[in-house]
């Protein structure tokens, strides 16, 4: 078994086209530096211009976000075919932002991760619980419940990722410990071995977030069944986002 780990940016919602391309060749320059997969997910109205910015570089281009289905009256709405069009590789789904903001459930979210899959990109499938959820100890059932309504029955290894982001770490500057970290990855693990097989359950990556900064990647990434970060406030910085890279192997 040899995963190689993954360090992924979420821009989320932000970024004007000179601060992104500012951003986009930053991370490019210093990427060669590293050892691991690299990855940013501008928004939307970036994605073009950020990947131009990174051609030939070894930073992999991702979208935050895709419809279900090809084509059609969705207005607003930007289908998986289309952000290969724009030269991605991957896209987040189920970002708990998304599943509270859009009220995105588990059967959107695989529908979703499906499109993905059709399309050709890797889909890296959020799960997560609230504050509420672990303090009521429900977290590992949650996030269990959560892989099996969103992840695809006939999803393989090598075009999904799965990132676990417990909702309460997000952007608050508050990590689970390591123990909390590692034990839950483990369940995952666990979970997708139960539904997908053993194949897959080594194969696939999964990825921790929530307050990943460079001064906790080097304890995170270092966990058995921690296979990256997606990073968010701390990917806005390339010197902090290349830092957290740094650290993997
Ligand atoms: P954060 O965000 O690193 O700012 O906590 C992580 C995410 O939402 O992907």
């Amino acid at each position: 078994m040899s995963r190689t780990m993954l360090i992924a940016g979420n821009w989320k919602m932000n970024g004007l086209a000179v601060d992104g391309v500012a951003l986009a060749e930053a991370v490019a320059a210093g990427s060669s530096a590293t050892l691991c997969d690299l990855l940013v997910c501008p928004p939307a109205t970036l994605i073009s211009a950020v990947g131009n910015a990174m051609s030939g570089s070894r930073v992999a281009l991702g979208a935050q976000d895709c419809h279900p289905e090809e084509s059609g009256a969705h207005t607003g709405d930007i289908s998986a075919e289309m952000l290969v069009d724009l030269g991605c590789d991957f896209v987040i789904v189920g970002h708990s932002e998304r599943r509270a903001d859009h009220g995105e459930s588990d059967e959107a979210v695989y529908a979703k991760a499906q499109a993905a899959h059709r399309a050709g990109l890797i889909a890296v499938i959020c799960v997560g619980e609230t504050e509420a959820e672990r303090d009521g100890g429900q977290a590992e059932a949650v996030v269990a419940c959560q892989i099996g309504g969103s992840l695809p029955e006939n999803a393989k290894a090598a075009n999904t990722v799965i990132a676990y982001e417990p909702v309460w770490a997000i952007g608050s500057g508050r990590t689970p410990t390591v123990e909390d970290v590692q034990a839950m990855h483990a369940h995952m693990r666990a979970t997708v071995s139960a539904s997908h097989g053993t194949y897959f359950a080594d194969q696939v990556r999964l990825l921790y977030g929530g307050s990943v900064k460079p001064g906790n990647a080097s304890e995170l990434m270092g966990l058995t069944d921690v296979d990256g970060a997606l990073v968010g406030g701390a990917s806005l910085v390339a010197g902090d986002f290349l830092a957290i890279a740094g650290h993997c192997s």
